[in-house]
């Protein structure tokens, strides 16, 4: 991919010193910034083209590891090896293992740009959005479907706060980040290659949720494709090792994505779509497809999940 060049013989005689902060400056010559960034948890980081096209950064990986998302696949980088960006095109999602310390060496001051180092999971939302305006739209569905179908069920059992559950719906399908929009867009079959990218996105989801949500929110994420009898995605659980809470959101992800036009699919009535969901019980919790029957059949959920739920 133009803009990015590795490295990959291990460098020699670089050390970073330890450092509490995840981003600082060690140096600073004129231009010339050189930053330790330190991570000490699973983040996402992005890539972004310069202004100035004599822009020039590089990264060396002193601990840890990386995995660059390109266009034409990953890269995974790890301890010793470094990469080169000019001229970057576009923005490039970069996910950096627990753990790693980068050194960044750059010829435009961009210590501030240390900020945009950590995104925020709304950001990541909004990046995805660019990228494909239908999971922005389908996390917003399927969180209000969510809730709908948790308070409905409220006296039976989903063992999550109502808080809880919202963070896991909304943000469900952020790992998608990390897929290429032309597969997230493609409207034919996939290919075996690019179907791994989707298989992964509830792991990643999983695994972006994790250190500031904890496990009970990343575990619905990571199993939002699961299936009762186990032939979900991407661990085949099965019924005793997915939680209600899960389910729910499994429901509410499979009603909305059959209940919208995504280029290449029947688009179901709610009706039409509950009851299939009802017919197959063998992947989907009954309890909670019969609730969202009685919602769809007393006109308690709106199209695009603009629910009509207090
Ligand atoms: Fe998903
Ligand atoms: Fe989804």
């Amino acid at each position: 991919m133009d803009g990015i060049r590795f490295n990959r013989r291990a460098a020699e005689g670089a050390s970073a010193a330890e450092s509490e902060t995840s981003a600082q400056l060690l140096t600073k010559q004129g231009d010339f910034e050189v930053v330790l960034h330190r991570i000490t948890g699973e983040s996402v980081a992005w890539l972004y083209p310069a202004s100035d096209p004599a822009a020039m950064e590089y990264f060396f990986i002193h601990k840890g590891g990386v995995d660059l998302v390109l266009d034409d696949g990953v890269v995974s980088l790890g301890a010793g090896e470094s990469f080169t960006v000019s001229g970057l095109k576009h923005d490039v999602p970069v996910k950096m293992l627990k753990d790693s310390e980068l050194v960044y060496v750059t010829n435009c001051p961009a210590f501030e740009a240390a900020e945009h180092f950590d995104v925020s999971l709304k950001e990541l939302l909004a990046r995805i959005d660019e990228k494909d305006h239908y999971t922005t739209r389908h996390s917003k569905a399927v969180l209000q479907y969510s809730l709908a179908l948790y308070d409905a069920m409220k006296d039976r059992g989903p063992d999550i706060p109502r808080d809880d559950l919202a963070i896991a719906a909304l943000f469900h399908d952020v790992g998608k980040c990390f897929v290429p929009v032309e597969i997230l867009q493609k409207p034919d079959r996939l290919e075996h290659a690019e179907m791994r990218y989707i298989l992964r996105h509830p792991v990643d989801s999983g695994r972006m949720l994790l250190p500031n949500f904890g496990e009970q929110i990343a575990e619905i994420a990571r199993n939002h494709h699961e299936r009762l009898d186990g032939s979900g995605y991407p661990r085949g659980l099965r019924a005793e090792d997915i939680s209600l809470s899960s389910q729910i959101v499994a429901v509410a992800d499979v009603f909305d994505a059959m209940t919208t036009d995504r280029g290449y699919n029947t688009v179901k009535g709610f009706f039409e779509a509950a009851e299939e969901l009802i017919a197959l019980s063998h992947q989907f919790d009954k309890r909670i497809t019969s609730v969202l029957m009685q919602l769809v059949s007393s006109g308690s959920l709106e199209e695009g999940g603009a629910a009509a739920h207090e």
